[in-house]
């Protein structure tokens, strides 16, 4: 099986780092103080992180240029994800992708129900053409994904297995989604699930369901030491993983 830049980065830094945590770093306000919490996050808690995903609320607060100097300054023992959902026309997609991969992105996350003509192709080629991990959106960890994402779930992994996008992101809220996914993708996909911890699902809800990462935000970053937070989370981890393995 071809084996992308991403995914190998990925797998080779969780197993280097005992870690299945994809951290999601949200954190919003004036410019240079989210910059020094990801300056933070990244000197503290990036030797448990499997990958740092960054989305709108910082990229919003702090612009490109000061990201990149971070992404840049930390990129030879981390992983960063731009979580921005792409639902655009190819040409749009293909300039956002291009643009974050240039900040110093690894991969992207994109919604998959744009379809690939005209919508997703965008994204695919930049990836291809830099080298750079695609994550496609299956299902989502809220209630209105049951809406009009849900029922077409399998023809998003269909889209994301063949046009060989790195991985999926599926709910921790919903672990019989989660399940179902990897029944379709067997080793093909990597799966990200979100929801666990501040959404309401356990931590270890995404892994027991088979999922190779789960991604989480507020529980860690809000509590008062997100340092022992993140112990916690490798430790339940640790005890699923071991009882897999039985
Ligand atoms: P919390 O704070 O809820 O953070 O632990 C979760 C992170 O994941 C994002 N999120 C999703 N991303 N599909 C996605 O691609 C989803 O279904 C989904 N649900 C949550 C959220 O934006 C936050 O960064």
């Amino acid at each position: 099986m071809f084996e992308s830049m991403f995914r190998r980065r990925i797998l080779d830094n969780s197993l280097g780092k005992k870690s299945r945590i994809v951290l999601a770093f949200d954190e919003y306000g004036e410019s240079n103080s989210v910059l020094e919490r990801l300056n933070w996050v990244c000197e503290h808690l990036g030797e448990h992180l499997a990958c740092i995903k960054i989305g709108y609320p910082t990229i919003l607060s702090t612009g490109l240029s000061e990201l990149r100097k971070i992404i840049f300054r930390f990129r030879d023992e981390n992983l960063f994800m731009a979580d921005v959902k792409m639902a655009d026309v190819a040409h749009t997609n293909s300039l956002i992708a291009r643009i974050l991969y240039e900040t110093g992105f690894d991969a992207v996350i994109s919604h998959g129900f744009i379809g690939y003509k005209g919508g997703l192709e965008g994204v695919f080629k930049e990836a291809k053409e830099l080298n750079r991990g695609v994550v496609i959106v299956v299902s989502m960890s809220h209630i209105g994904s049951t809406e009009f994402i849900d029922p077409n779930m399998e023809k998003l992994v269909q889209i994301a297995l063949k046009h060989h996008a790195d991985g999926a992101v599926a709910p921790a809220t919903r672990t019989q989604v989660v399940k179902r996914v990897r029944e379709i993708v067997g080793n093909k996909l990597l799966i990200f699930t979100p929801g666990v911890g501040a959404q309401g699902a356990d931590y270890g809800s995404g892994i027991s369901a088979g999922a190779d990462f789960e991604i989480i935000g507020r529980s860690i970053m809000c509590s008062s030491n997100p340092v022992e937070a993140v112990l916690e989370v490798k430790k339940k981890h640790d005890r699923i993983l071991s009882c897999r393995a039985c």
